[in-house]
Parts: C-alpha cells; structure tokens; sequence
C-alpha cells in the first residue's frame, strides 16, 4: 500500500528556470525541470517519484498508442502576494480523473495521492510560477496504458504522470465561434463527459475547418438533432438573457467544468440567478435579434472566461452584445481568490507549503 509520504524526490542539478524570459513565455511549449510519475501493474499503483523531466521509454506496441486508453486534467498553481502556492480545487480534478479511468476502464488513482503528487511537485518547481496577475504553473496530470499488447481488452499496466508548463497572462480577446451542424463532438452514452484524449483527436478536423472559416473554435451542437447547445472546444459556456444567466446541463455529453462549476457559484454569491438547461441555437438567435442576449462567454482552466463577440450558424451569424460584463468582473473574482487578494470565502483553495 503506497501513502503520500512514499513520494521519492530526486533533482536535477542545474534548473532551467533561470533561461526562462518571465515576460514572454511561448504557450504550452516551455516544460519546468521535473514530473511527477507512478506505475501501475499487479492491480496497484507503485513508486510515485518526482524525477528530472525525460523522455519516456514506450514500447511500440503500447496500448494508448493504438486503442486511445489515455485521460487528462488541467489546472493551475498560482502563488499569493506573500509567496506561497495555491492550487484552485484539486481534489474536483482528482474526482474528475477518477471519473474519466472508470468510464474508460482504467484503474482509479488515489486521490490522496494525487493532491499530494501536485503538492510535491509544486513546491519542487515553485520558483517555475510566474508571478504576473493572471499568469501561472499550469499543470497536467495525465495516464495512459502503457502495456503492449495487441488485442482490445483493458490494459493491465499503466502510467500516472504530472508535468507543468508556466503560463503568462492570458487577455482574451473577443472569440467567434462556428456552431457545427455536421460534425459531433460527443453523443448521449459516449465519452463527452470524461476527459478522454480521443474527444480531442476527433474535435481536431472540425476545429482546422472553422479556422479556415476565421472563426476561432466549434461550438458543438447535441448528435441527434443538432439543436441542443453543448459546449466550446475546451470550454464550458454561458448565456446571460435578460438579466439571467444559463449554461446547458450536465447531460452526460459535456464536461463537468471546474470553472463552469465556479462560476456558478460565484454568480450566485453576486445574486445572479444561474440556471442549468437544455439551451436550443435558435433560443440564442431569437435573444439576439430581440435584443435580450446580453453577453455570452466560454469557461476553462487555460483561459478563464473568454468573451464571445458572435456565432456563424449556417448562413446566419448570431451577434452578442459587448455591454454588460458580469462576467469580467467574475472573472476578476476568481483571479483575486486563486491570489489571495480576496479572502477564499468558498474554501477552493490549498496551500503547498
Ligand atoms: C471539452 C472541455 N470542456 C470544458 C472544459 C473546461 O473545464 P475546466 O473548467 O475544468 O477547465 C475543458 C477544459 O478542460 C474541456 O476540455
């Protein structure tokens, strides 16, 4: 039986850090000095260590590689104005990987184990947070079966692994959006609702297709109808209509955000009344036409809340309003709880020390 304090911790010599132009960080390409790793075989988890950041020797036959066994998370350590890191809502993302490796048939990861893992790793790299307001330690917990076999059954050893890529401050500009009426993202019974990596290796081609179109991201339609709003690339997303804010239900399709869950609370706690529905396209494109649709913004980790300026749908477009920004100022709370600037009224955040 593994515990947290199990967590072997071995350095690099020399860290990179110092390399790093903290004003001008290339998104997503700049990794920090060490991961967090943890094997699975014999029906346990064995060996969390954090070690230098290498390569990882994958036999060819790997079953990730060919029947797509592999779940992510996202999120992000941010450091207080007296120094110290803070992770927003761990434990919602270890509950969330759990959910994944079952609807995916892979095996559970001790959620103790997971915080902790971060934990370690965080306080290893805390000198990789940008200190900038609305920048971070952006991390990613990942696993993936990594037994080779050919033949499609449940893999029966895996591999857990944390990496982190500082972030800088991330200003969204307004985003357009092609809602797809060809292509699906996810269908009642399938894997919207986990974080699989094969929702993104699908979501790819429609994605190039509306950027060729110049808009920024899919906006999914439901598999049956094409009807029902679900959700934005890697963002959950919000209608304010008269005054009152929806976001679609979690049906089973989309994911079960963390900011979009945030959100919510924070929008009740300003004495916004949320609802979670069905959302149908033409309910929007009637809000904006009579003029009601007051804003409209995507929720995500990576980015915050991204402000929505309009929405291809065929041959109409479906502009949103740019007054009102509740959600800016939403948005502004949530930076200001995950630095400390605010007091954590909600309890989200821990403390690495
Ligand atoms: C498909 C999808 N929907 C929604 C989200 C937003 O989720 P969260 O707020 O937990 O980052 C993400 C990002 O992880 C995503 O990939």
């Amino acid at each position: 039986m593994i515990t947290t304090e199990t967590i072997k911790i071995t350095t690099v010599e020399n860290s990179k850090v110092s390399e790093l132009d903290f004003g001008n960080i290339p998104l997503g390409r700049t990794f920090t000095d060490h991961m967090f790793i943890c094997d699975y075989h014999d029906g346990q988890w064995n060996n969390p260590r954090v070690e230098p950041l290498s390569h990882i020797p994958t036999h060819p036959a790997a079953m990730a590689l060919h029947y797509g066994q592999a779940i992510f998370e996202g999120m992000k350590a941010t450091v207080s104005e007296d120094g110290i890191p803070m992770l927003f809502r761990a434990q919602k993302n270890a509950a969330r990987l759990n959910f994944s490796a079952r609807r995916m048939g892979m095996p559970e990861f001790p959620e103790d184990l997971f915080v902790e893992g971060l934990k370690t790793l965080v306080n290893v790299e805390r000198n990789w947070i940008p200190p900038q307001d609305g920048s971070a330690l952006y991390l990613r917990p990942f696993m993936y079966a990594d037994e080779p076999f050919i033949g499609m059954r449940a893999a029966t050893s895996f591999k857990f692994l944390i990496i982190a890529s500082p972030a800088g401050p991330f200003f969204s500009k307004r985003i357009k959006l092609w809602a797809e009426k060809k292509y699906i993202r996810a269908a009642e019974g399938g894997t919207g609702e986990a974080k699989a990596a094969g929702n993104y290796a699908a979501a790819i081609r429609p994605t190039e297709i509306a950027k060729s179109k110049g808009y920024d991201q899919v906006l999914w339609l439901d598999a049956n109808e094409h009807k029902y709003i679900q959700e934005v690339g890697t963002m959950n997303i919000f209608f304010k209509i008269g005054g009152k804010f929806i976001t679609p239900n979690l049906d089973g399709a989309i994911l079960d955000g963390i900011t979009r869950m945030s959100v919510v609370d924070v929008l009740e706690d300003k004495g916004f009344e949320v609802t979670q529905r069905p959302i149908t396209i033409d309910e929007i494109k009637e809000a904006s036409d009579n003029g009601t649709l007051e804003e409209a913004f995507g929720t995500g980790t990576a980015v915050g809340i991204a402000y929505i300026q309009e929405i291809g749908w065929g041959d109409e477009t479906i502009h949103v309003s740019d007054e009102s920004p509740v959600g800016l100022d939403v948005n502004d709370t949530l930076n200001a709880i995950k630095t400390g600037k605010i007091e954590d009224k909600f309890n989200w955040m821990t403390q690495v020390q």
